[in-house]
Parts: structure tokens; sequence; C-alpha cells
């Protein structure tokens, strides 16, 4: 009893912790019109501790690119100032961070139970997972593909009705901690599915014909973090040889070109690579799992925020994948689907022109292993939230989302042989 309310005590308090740290803290839009300006921004990344948000780094800021980033309240005055002296156009988008924070919860429930319209933490997510395997054992099943660095399992579902020799899709989730909406898809995507096989006619087609793995968290520790002690954080949380910084970003640690562009040799960097691909017990598990089952796995999809946008090899090269022409016209078909319920814009493309260039991603990864169907999402939104999408908006997000899984799911489908 004294055990728990000691528990109670601390969670609280390292919310109130989180709380006060947000307050006051602003975040920026900039769109550098030149290398001049660009050096402004590098400036203000390397002497204000400034985060980024949009692109991850400020080493991917290019002239004419939207830029996003956060500022720690006592330096967003000085921020401002030398925007506005330096003459760069910016605009606030969130003038105070822990404002956007306390709207991040705003669905009527906040009961500790699971729910698909809340950001559910790993303890609720993780039980998740082994309730639904058990409550549809003839459509779902749970397996471990490896441990995070601080030893949590990471849980895989298996989703299909068996059957003789099926192709499968392997989806993640949860690359990047902060990116809470991430998650929040692959339980969506588990829910439709087992509540609408024998209901609706193309799921019950996919399921029946093909598996889906889903991993819905990737980045557990980082994940729990974000809920503990900094809901801002992006990497894993392994330490680093020679440094006090922590963590390596994952979707920099596959080998894919590693850390030839668009990623950082520098532990304190939020786009630091790793000591060397797959140096990330988690990238590592995934890579494994990934090649044991080549000869199942037909598509890999991972899903990030924000940004909206569906994204295709090559990210680590400006040369284009031999399939470009077919990938490109799935992903504006699935672009098309995805806007026919809300009206929602995506951009797509290969991620080095449609985004920038940036080596070591697990979509090149997975796309030269010979997985030919392979997709990065960004999802919702383009910034006026940012990493801090409302629950509210859970529930769109992820509806129009799955129209464009499910477009991708049964074109693959019906290209199998
Ligand atoms: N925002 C994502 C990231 O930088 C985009 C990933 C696109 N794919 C890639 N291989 N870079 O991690
Ligand atoms: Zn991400």
């Amino acid at each position: 009893m004294w055990a728990l309310l000691v528990l109670i005590g601390a969670a609280a308090v390292s919310a109130h912790l989180q709380d006060l740290a947000f307050d006051g803290q602003k975040v920026f839009r900039v769109i550098p019109q030149n290398d001049e300006q660009v050096e402004i921004i590098s400036f203000l990344a390397s002497n204000m501790q400034v985060d980024f948000w949009q692109p991850d780094s400020a080493t991917l800021v290019r002239p004419k690119m939207q830029v996003d980033f956060r500022v720690e309240a006592d330096k967003s005055f000085e921020v401002e100032d030398l925007l506005k002296e330096s003459g760069v156009e910016y605009r606030v988008l969130i003038d105070n961070l822990q404002a956007a924070l306390d709207a991040q919860f705003d669905s009527k429930a906040r009961i500790a139970t699971h729910s698909y319209e809340k950001y559910n933490n790993w303890e609720t997510i993780a039980a998740w997972t082994a309730n639904i395997a058990a409550q549809n054992p003839d459509l779902v099943s749970r397996s471990v593909i490896g441990k995070t660095y601080e030893g949590r399992p990471m849980y895989l579902l298996k989703m299909g009705k068996s059957g003789p020799n099926k192709k499968a899709i392997f989806m993640d989730c949860g690359f990047h901690a902060r990116e809470w909406i991430s998650p929040a898809f692959c339980q969506w995507f588990v829910k439709e599915a087992v509540e609408t096989y024998g209901k609706d006619s193309v799921m019950t087609t996919l399921l029946n014909r093909l598996d889906f793995y889903v991993l819905p968290v990737l980045n557990i520790d980082g994940y729990v973090y974000t809920w503990t002690n900094d809901r801002m954080w992006r990497k894993t949380r392994s330490k680093n040889a020679g440094s006090s910084c922590i963590g390596t970003d994952p979707n920099r640690n596959f080998n894919a070109g590693w850390c030839t562009i668009g990623a950082s040799k520098k532990p304190c960097d939020p786009t630091y690579c790793g000591s060397a691909p797959e140096s990330e017990k988690e990238t590592k598990a995934l890579a494994d799992f990934i090649r044991e089952h080549l000869s199942t796995v037909k598509a890999y999809l991972t899903v990030h925020s924000y940004s909206q946008l569906l994204l295709f090899p090559y990210s680590y090269t400006y040369k284009l994948p031999l399939n470009y022409e077919e990938l490109n016209s799935i992903a504006r078909a699935a672009s098309k689907e995805l806007a026919s319920l809300y009206n929602t814009k995506y951009t797509y493309g290969p991620g080095a022109t449609a985004i920038y260039p940036a080596a070591g991603g697990s979509d090149d990864w997975a796309y030269d292993q010979g997985i030919k169907y392979s997709f990065t999402f960004e999802l919702r939104d383009t910034g006026r939230y940012g990493f801090i999408l409302p629950e509210s908006q859970i529930k769109p997000t992820c509806e129009e989302t799955l129209l464009a899984v499910k477009y991708i799911a049964n074109y693959v489908l019906e290209h199998l042989y």
C-alpha cells in the first residue's frame, strides 16, 4: 500500500517537473532564404540549445526549407531578437509549449485503462498486446523479437488467419520516442483488423491471404522516457562510450549508406547514427527478424510523425529505386485514399528529394534487402501541434491512415508473384 502511494507520488512529481520544464517554451517556424540565413539557424542550434522538430537536425537545414524548432523559455526572447535583427522571417507556431502539452490530453476519458483514442503509456500498451492476442487467438498471436537496451521485451503481434505459405506485411511504429501518434496508429490498426474481420470485405481478404506483423513500439525505452522525464526525447536510451550524451537515432542506425549523409557522428546530436550499423539492440532485433523472414515479408511500412508525407526509397542517395514508377503511383493512390476522408493533404516521393537525404533509415535498408514495397509514413500534422498532437486527433488521423495502409496492402496482395 505504502509502496503504491510512493509510486503514485513519484509519478505525480515527475509529471509536475516536466510541466514546469516546458512552461514558456516556444516553437518557431522559419524559412531561411539563403546560405547566410542557414548559418544563423546553425548558430542558434549550437549556441541556444535549440531542439529541431523539422528537419530532425540543424545540419539538414537548406535554403527555402521550412524549419520548425523549439526554444527554452529563458532563451526565447534572445532567439526572437536574433531572428528579428538578422532579418530572418519567422512565425511563432507554439507560443507556450506547456499550454499545448495540457491541450494534448483533451479526450474526455482520463481513465488509467487502455483506450484507442488516448495516448497509452508503455505499461498499458504491453498489457494490451497480451490481451488482444488472448482475446483473438485465431487471428492474433504475440511473440518477443528481442529486448531493449533497458531490458524491456519487444512485443510483436502477428495477425492473419492461418493458412499455407502466406506472404506478409511488416509494420512498425514508435521509432522516434516523441512521435506519440505513431504507436497510437499501430494499436488502431490491430483493433480495426480484429473488429472488422468478417465484416469488411477488404480487411477479411487481407487477413485471409496475408499476415501482418505489427511492432507497436520499436524504441520502447525512449517512449517510456517521454512519459517519465522528457516529452521531447527522440533517440534510444543507450550509453555512448566517451560521451555523457545518451542515445542513438534508430532511423540512422541501419546499414543503408550508414552515416554517409544526413546523419551525425556526434553522440550528442539528435541524428547520431550510432557506433556502427545496428549498434542498438532495438534496431538489431528488428533487422534480425526481417532477415529471418525475407522469404515471406513483401512490404515494409514504418510510421513516424509529423509532416504528412508518404516517403519511399531512397533517402541515402538521390538515385531512384528500380520500381520508382510503381512506388510513386502507389504513393499517389494511397495519398488520395487517405485524403478522401478528411481532405488531409499528403506529399509523397523518394525521401532524398521529397524531404532531405538522410542515410541509415529502416525503409532504405528493407528495400535493399529485396522488399520492393517499402514506405515511411509521416502522420499529422504539418506543425500546428507537431509532436504534441491532441488526443482528439487520434481517431481521425488513424482512420485516414488506415485507408492508405489498406490500399498499399491490397496492392501488394494483388501483385504477389
Ligand atoms: N523524418 C524521418 C527521419 O528523418 C524521415 C525518414 C525518411 N527515410 C529515411 N531513410 N531517411 O528519420
Ligand atoms: Zn520519426
